[in-house]
């Protein structure tokens, strides 16, 4: 990845990225759950024990949506089937039926007072 110092710009090979803004970080507490859709990218941003997580927002088995999921310590359950992932790394912890692929965990960027990504 390479930056344009005139533009501010990122570039990784062949394409552009930029910043996008998801939270002001005065707005961010435990329990704190909200979903973003970014292009084609579905994403949910959560605080959970004092640390922040941004992860795809759609369950990796049947694409239920996880802003109905429940938080147990590191560990997110999504209520359709009881899958659970590990919210920090996204691995697929538990599967009541076929195994599905883990969760999506993106890069959080902090700038000043904000958090966001690079897309
Ligand atoms: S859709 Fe989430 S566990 Fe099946």
């Amino acid at each position: 990845m390479f930056m344009n110092a005139v533009s501010g710009s990122f570039y990784s090979i062949g394409r552009l990225m930029r910043f996008y803004t998801l939270e002001r970080l005065i707005n961010l507490h435990d329990g704190y759950k909200k979903t973003f859709k970014i292009d084609h990218h579905n994403l949910m941003l959560v605080q959970q024990g004092g640390e922040l997580f941004l992860i795809e927002s759609l369950c990796p088995h049947r694409g239920h949506p996880l802003s109905e999921s429940d938080l147990e310590g590191d560990k997110l359950r999504c209520p359709l089937h009881n899958y659970q992932f590990d919210l920090a790394t996204g691995d697929l912890i538990a599967a009541t039926e076929e195994p599905c692929r883990n969760l999506k965990v993106y890069e959080l960027i902090y700038q000043e007072k904000e958090v966001g990504l690079m897309l």
